[in-house]
């Protein structure tokens, strides 16, 4: 058991280090953002390409940046423009 626990947090350290900003995205944006919505992920990528701050702009000005750090906002921001 002890075994397991230890890979398993192995496991969820290596894709938190892999993509946090994509992680961070699936839980706190993508209930709204997912596919078929107004503004898909793929919408906000292509639009935000290259462009970071853009993100980070509108996160601090609305609603579902709230409750996230800036940490958080930035490393969402990040991935969103990075494509990664
Ligand atoms: C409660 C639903 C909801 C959540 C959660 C949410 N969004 Fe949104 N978001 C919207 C809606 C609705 C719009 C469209 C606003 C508009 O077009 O006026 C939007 C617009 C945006 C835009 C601007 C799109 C444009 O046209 O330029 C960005 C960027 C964005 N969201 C990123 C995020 C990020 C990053 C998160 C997670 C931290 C997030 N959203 C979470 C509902 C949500």
């Amino acid at each position: 058991m002890g075994r397991i626990l230890v890979a398993l947090l192995a496991f969820s350290y290596m894709s938190l280090a892999v993509s946090e900003g994509k992680l961070l995205f699936d839980n706190h944006c993508l209930r709204c953002h997912a596919p078929g919505s107004g503004k898909p992920l793929s919408y906000l990528k292509e639009k935000y390409k290259n462009d970071p701050d853009g993100v980070l702009e509108l996160a601090k000005r609305c609603p579902w940046g709230r409750g996230l750090s800036e940490m958080e906002i930035k490393l969402i921001a990040e991935w969103l423009s990075g494509g990664k």
